[in-house]
């Protein structure tokens, strides 16, 4: 098991840097370039473990994608009916994103195919997928979980007999999530007539703006979809994407930025797609000078360089769809709220509970062993700064969580003393050179096995 040891700065972090490309984009490109009607190119994989783990799901179902090891993927698009039933079950490791979405996918395959996963996974709720496919007449089972009717991995998808289609679906979402649009979207595919999906607030749209930009007929009203499921199943029309930067990966730079004094720093290429870029605008709720410089759009999804400088931070509030927004973002809120001058308050963000650890619990621990005073809620938190004062050094663990390890050793670059992160392995699912990027940019992180 890995861990970092962190040195507190002892000057600004400046430079330019590239970004790992992003997780979400990443796993809808193969997917959909899996269900095209020939071949697609992705350039700027990540090689993070969660979307390898899609990438060897697609390989199990019989798709052939060739890899150049230097993040060239070319996908030979199956169509929609090109699947083949999978030799054995299909680990989607630690990565939901990979389950959920598959799920939709293999809702509507004639075979049944068993999706498992890491402990943190195996504990993640699956009902909220696992209705709305059931209702349009696929078959989902799954194991029980904690609570009363919830439904846990391993899940076992499909078959649907042999000549069926899925029904067509009207469907309400109590929760507002991406994998539930997606998984319930990209099951419309498979269905005899039209899906419409509402969802409390907006939740991020990359599935929408993708399936859109391969010629699938999809029109939208606020949080209201609608999906018609294409006539022909080699029609959707293969396509190249150079992935943007992951937001989620860049906003520890930028935090990091943000809290070591008179830094100045650039991230190059990040997606800035604005159902997804609320860290953004918390950011400049911080009162942080944020400049975003715009550049060409990667299939729909619009792209930008960040630049950072370090600056006085005031207490913010993020709550409502500007938390939605930011949802993988509020571990690295959280450690700009432990050094800003006041106090920040965090809400609306049950659903942070079922992420890959809960995080409202996870990040509480962490700041505490900082020496910062938190408040635990249901929904979220309140973060009393220190006001730029130094955090106490510590020893804490990521519990197995990238973004909980990631946080930790941004907080411990502005603490009196040299730290140690434990059980960093976890970084690999979705940024395997934090520490490297880092390092790059003037800080002192070493990795240690
Ligand atoms: C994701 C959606 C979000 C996010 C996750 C990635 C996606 O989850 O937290 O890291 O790629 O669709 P929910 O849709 O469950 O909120």
């Amino acid at each position: 098991m890995s861990r970092f040891r962190v040195r507190p700065a002892a000057r600004p972090l400046t430079g330019s840097v590239p970004i790992v490309s992003d997780k979400s984009i990443g796993h809808r490109a193969l997917m959909l370039g899996a269900i095209c009607g020939g071949e697609s190119t992705v350039t700027g994989f990540s090689y993070g473990a969660d979307n390898v783990s899609t990438l060897e799901a697609l390989r199990a179902l019989g798709v052939q994608v060739e890899d150049d090891g230097r993040g060239q993927l070319r996908i030979a698009g199956v169509g929609l009916r090109g699947f083949t039933a999978p030799a054995g079950v299909i680990d989607c490791g630690n990565s939901g994103t990979t389950m959920r979405l598959l799920a939709g996918l293999l809702a509507g395959q004639p075979f049944a195919t068993t999706l498992t996963g890491d402990e943190s996974l195996s504990r993640r709720p699956m009902r909220r997928i696992a209705e709305p496919l059931a209702r349009r007449g696929a078959r989902v089972q799954g194991g029980a979980g904690k609570s009363d009717g919830e439904l846990t991995p391993p899940l076992t998808v499909g078959p649907l007999p042999s000549g069926r289609l899925l029904e067509p679906l009207d469907y309400e979402s109590p929760v507002a999530s991406a994998q539930v649009k997606s998984a319930v979207l990209l099951s419309g595919l498979y269905a005899s007539g039209p899906t419409r999906f509402r969802e409390p607030l907006i939740s991020r749209d990359h599935t929408e703006r993708m399936l859109s930009a391969l010629g699938v007929p999809l029109h939208s009203a606020g949080p209201m979809l609608e999906l018609h499921p294409p006539r022909d199943p080699m029609s959707l029309r293969p396509f190249q994407i150079v992935l943007p930067g992951d937001l989620s990966a860049a906003a520890f730079v930028l935090v990091a930025a943000a809290l070591v004094p008179e830094s100045h720093v650039t991230v190059r290429g990040v997606g800035v797609n604005p159902t997804r870029s609320g860290a953004l605008d918390a950011l400049r709720a911080f009162g942080l000078p944020l400049s975003v410089a715009p550049r060409a759009d990667a299939l729909g999804e619009p792209v930008a360089d960040l630049t950072l400088c370090a600056g006085a931070l005031g207490a913010a509030r993020v709550a409502g769809e500007l938390a939605l927004r930011a949802i993988d973002e509020i571990p690295i809120l959280c450690a700009l709220a432990a050094f800003a001058s006041g106090v920040t308050e965090f809400a609306d963000l049950r659903e942070l509970r079922v992420k890959e650890s809960d995080r409202i619990a996870a990040m509480s621990a962490v700041m505490r062993a900082f020496g910062v005073e938190v408040e635990e809620r249901p929904d979220g938190l309140l973060v009393e700064g220190s006001g730029g004062r130094q955090l106490r050094a510590a020893r804490v663990a990521s519990g197995g969580d990238h973004r909980i390890a990631m946080s930790a050793a941004v907080l411990a670059l502005v603490s009196d003393g040299e730290c140690v992160i434990d059980d960093v392995d976890c970084v690999g699912t979705s940024f395997p050179r934090f520490a490297g990027t880092l390092r790059a940019l003037g800080a002192e992180v070493e990795v240690e096995s």
